[in-house]
């Protein structure tokens, strides 16, 4: 029987969540290492859909429509004109661990697209699955910026201002992120919706960091498109600061960071919506090993490191 199936990796923002949010741009790196599945086959009857590692299984129809897996394959199956009468078993698993901040649900949706693409023959643009997922992600979040879908669904390390097609990020000189884990889930929508009552009400001290923010992230830019990966770290450093003064940071957060960056880590924060989930560690071939086991002996949950390959 033939299966078609889709694969979508992780991200990781190394510098402007959130401000991103508010029209600021952000640049962040696909993590290839880590990755949604979703396989498609012919069914008996119907749209089932089986997640694994939640061990758990449905029908499309009993799906609420605003639930994201229900809203993804259908907006998929009208993008395909595949709607009439459709009849699959699609089989969901993932090594990205939900809601770390590295991107799960938009992988597990962006691979959706993929899987459901193949499965009728079609073939869509990177630009095409990120704006399915974005609906979705709209949907889910309330309000993203639309950076998670772009970095997921093109694969690519990216410049990204919201509303605008996303910039390709050279990378002058590869580098390499260690991504370590919480444990502690926390919601997008949660801290978006925390810096957003923030926002509310104190309109200008909140609006004087996100422009900090963008300042910080034009120059992340230009130190990944030169090859100064001692110079985006100390971004990164800076960009955490302003985190921590948009109360997203956490306890457990600034454990990992501190160790990382005691053990020689040139630049750490957190990475995505924060208050759990994970943080970076941008690291060299001398400090990786020691900024990997500081972040185990400091209590990360796991620890993952991600290159950042030469690109021009
Ligand atoms: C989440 O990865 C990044 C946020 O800025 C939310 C968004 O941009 O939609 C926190």
């Amino acid at each position: 029987m033939q299966v078609a199936v889709g694969r979508a990796c992780g991200k990781a923002i190394l510098c402007g969540e959130h401000a991103v949010v508010y029209g600021r741009p952000a640049v962040g790196v696909p993590l290839t290492n880590i990755y949604a599945e979703a396989q498609v086959r012919e069914g008996t009857g119907g749209v089932a859909i089986v997640a694994e590692d939640l061990d758990h299984a449905w029908m499309l129809e009993e799906l609420r429509p605003q639930h994201p897996l229900a809203h993804i394959v259908r907006a998929t199956l009208r993008a395909l004109n595949e709607e009439t009468a459709p009849n699959f078993l699609l089989t969901l698993r993932a090594t990205i661990p939900i809601a770390r901040g590295l991107g799960s649900g938009t992988a597990v949706s962006t691979a959706i697209v993929r899987a459901l693409a193949q499965f009728y023959g079609a073939t869509l643009s990177p630009a095409k699955v990120s704006a399915l997922v974005f609906e979705t992600e709209s949907l889910y979040h309330g309000t993203p910026s639309g950076v998670d879908n772009t970095l997921i669904a093109y694969e690519q390390p990216v410049y990204f201002v919201k509303g605008q097609p996303p910039q390709r990020l050279k990378v002058a000189r590869a580098f390499a992120l260690i991504v370590g884990d919480t444990g502690v889930a926390s919601e997008t929508k949660v801290a978006v919706a925390a810096v957003r009552a923030t926002w509310e009400r104190e309109p200008s001290r909140v609006e004087q960091i996100f422009d900090a923010i963008g300042a910080l992230v034009h120059d992340a830019r230009d130190a990944v498109e030169f090859g100064h990966v001692e110079q985006l770290g100390v971004l990164m450093d800076r960009n955490q600061d302003q985190l921590r003064a948009l109360d997203v940071s956490s306890p457990v957060l600034e454990r990992l960071i501190e160790a990382a960056k005691r053990a020689g880590a040139d630049g750490a924060k957190l990475s995505g919506a924060g208050r759990g989930g994970s943080m970076i560690a941008l690291v060299r071939d001398e400090t990786r090993e020691v900024v990997r086991d500081a972040l185990t002996e400091a209590g990360a949950r796991t620890v993952m490191i991600s290159e950042v390959a030469r690109q021009n």
